[in-house]
């Protein structure tokens, strides 16, 4: 088990797009581990790898139904908008208000390189747009009609 230090806003790696992962090696596989359990440490819902320093394509997410892993996702599909509260554990202290899709389809490998076709609704379709975001360089606030900041 490894917990990585979170990487927050001003990082130059949280605003570059990240490089799509060409192979599943060992490396990826202990990324993705490593990645869970610095998400669950910071009980978070979601990780982008940038937001360990690591630019690649992969994302983890828990909304409490369990773990999901996702290297090279795309969303194929939304439906629907949905406003709705969001934090980021590289931008501590804030929430914010953003639209999303309600509804996503998203396709990504797993760790046996296998693609998947996952159906998301509520938070986790949520978790999916923000952390796919992360992909692109693109945080919460950039999207967020409001936000606050916690004391
Ligand atoms: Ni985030």
């Amino acid at each position: 088990m490894a917990v990585y230090q979170i990487v927050e806003i001003g990082a130059d790696v949280l605003r570059e797009k990240a490089k799509e992962v060409k192979e599943i090696t060992p490396n990826i596989v202990k990324l993705l581990d490593n990645m869970l359990d610095t998400m669950y440490a910071a009980n978070g819902v979601g990780l982008a790898a940038p937001q360990i320093g690591v630019s690649k394509r992969v994302v983890v997410i828990d909304v409490g139904e369990g773990p999901v892993e996702f290297i090279n996702p795309v969303i194929v599909e939304q439906e629907g908008q949905e406003d709705g509260s969001e934090g980021c554990l590289s931008i501590p202290g804030v929430t914010g208000e953003v639209m999303r899709a309600a509804k996503v389809v998203v396709e990504a490998l797993n760790r046996k390189g296998e693609l998947q076709r996952i159906e998301a609704e509520g938070l986790f379709a949520r978790a999916s747009q923000h952390e796919i975001d992360h992909l692109e360089g693109i945080l919460f606030v950039d999207k967020a009609h409001k936000t606050h900041r916690n004391r």
